[in-house]
């Protein structure tokens, strides 16, 4: 099985803890989120309708869609409450390099 495709995103000192980071892979826009020093990539779009939740809070592990109130786990994409119902997509994150300067990558699949 080919390895996945790692894309270069950001650069760790560019992220703020506790906030949430539109970035977008191959035209595909992901919510990249560092929260309590762990990091998170989903898609930035909500699954009851199409805004991005990358505009939201960030609270521990959950993303808020700003629209009706969805939150989202960060670790699995699964909605915790209505009026979504379906999950979104989450990618797995990787550091390369140490400290502020530490390459952050994602693989979309
Ligand atoms: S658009 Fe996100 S909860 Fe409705």
């Amino acid at each position: 099985m080919p390895e996945p495709t790692l894309h270069d995103v950001a650069r760790l000192g560019d992220l703020v803890d506790g906030q949430a980071t539109r970035v977008v892979v191959d035209g595909r826009p992901v919510a990249l989120v560092l929260s309590g020093g762990e990091l998170y990539a989903v898609d930035d779009r909500c699954s009851h309708a199409d805004v991005s939740l990358s505009e939201g809070d960030v609270e521990g592990c959950f993303i808020e869609c700003w629209l009706h109130g969805s939150q989202f786990d960060l670790r699995t994409g699964n909605p915790t409450c209505l009026p979504a119902n379906e999950p979104i997509a989450t990618f797995t994150t990787h550091l390369s390099g140490t400290g502020d300067d530490a390459r952050v990558l994602i693989a979309l699949t």
